[in-house]
């Protein structure tokens, strides 16, 4: 299971209640992670519980007792006697729409296998029940080239949806700063960070922790385009330096 956001040491603890159970957490965690951690579902997309909270996709919205708004629940810190309702009609209209505004900008097929494969914005629009999208396509990033640079993984623009998750797991986890978020609102794209604009001419090490973070299938590793994924694998890591990076043998 990912809780969305990283788990929190204190001292402290606080309870609260999500769609009316009792939970009792430290002080410092979401009330996304609070929720996970009762068994409550909230979809999400940016969120990770390797990468701290960054609250872009916006998916993840409750409502709060006496509170106006709808605001992030991974961003949320869990407070004393806080109510939080995780489902309503209304919160599923904002987040059906929400989703459509990615869908109008995505091919809206998985790339590895039938229906919505691992694309994690296809299993939320099918969760929500989202079979149209209302909006016209914006198709800013439909005519994008496939950056197959990388002698390991594709970068294809037409699936990415900005949520940064490559963009902090290669900052947060990795230390490398290879990638970024280039331009602004619908123009934006995830960059390597070069004039040449690629991977390979970037400071990416090729680690992979970027595909392991997407989402959406637009880092992909080749081999998983190309073959699907696989049914069975066996991961060890190298003992050869401290790195820990691990090998997958298919
Ligand atoms: Fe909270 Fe994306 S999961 S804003």
């Amino acid at each position: 299971i990912d809780y969305g956001t990283p788990a929190r040491q204190s001292e402290s603890q606080v309870t609260l209640e999500i769609d009316g159970q009792t939970v009792t957490v430290p002080e410092g965690t979401s009330v996304m992670r609070a929720a996970m951690e009762a068994g409550i579902d909230i979809p999400k997309l940016c969120a990770s519980d390797s990468l701290e909270p960054y609250g872009s996709c916006r998916l993840c919205m409750v409502e709060i007792e006496g509170k106006g708004g709808y605001p992030a629940s991974c961003t949320l810190p869990a407070a004393q006697d806080m109510q939080v309702r995780t489902q309503s009609e209304k919160l599923n209209q904002l987040r059906s729409g929400v989703v459509e505004l990615y869908l109008s900008d995505h091919p809206g097929e998985s790339v590895t296998g039938e229906g919505s494969g691992d694309d994690e914005l296809l299993q939320v629009a099918d969760k929500l029940g989202v079979k149209e999208v209302r909006y016209p396509s914006g198709r800013n990033h439909q005519d994008a080239e496939v950056d197959v640079s990388n002698p390991y993984f594709a970068f294809d623009p037409t699936r990415c949806i900005v949520c940064s998750r490559c963009v902090r797991a290669c900052n947060e986890v990795q230390g490398t700063f290879a990638l970024t978020v280039d331009g602004r609102g619908f123009g934006s794209m995830i960059s390597a960070g070069t004039d040449q604009d690629d991977f390979l001419n970037s400071e990416c090490v090729s680690c992979g922790a970027c595909v392991q973070a997407c989402p959406t299938e637009a880092l992909l590793e080749k081999e998983v385009a190309e073959q699907g994924v696989p049914e069975e694998s066996v991961v060890t890591t190298c003992a050869y330096c401290g790195v820990g990076c691990s090998f997958q043998a298919e």
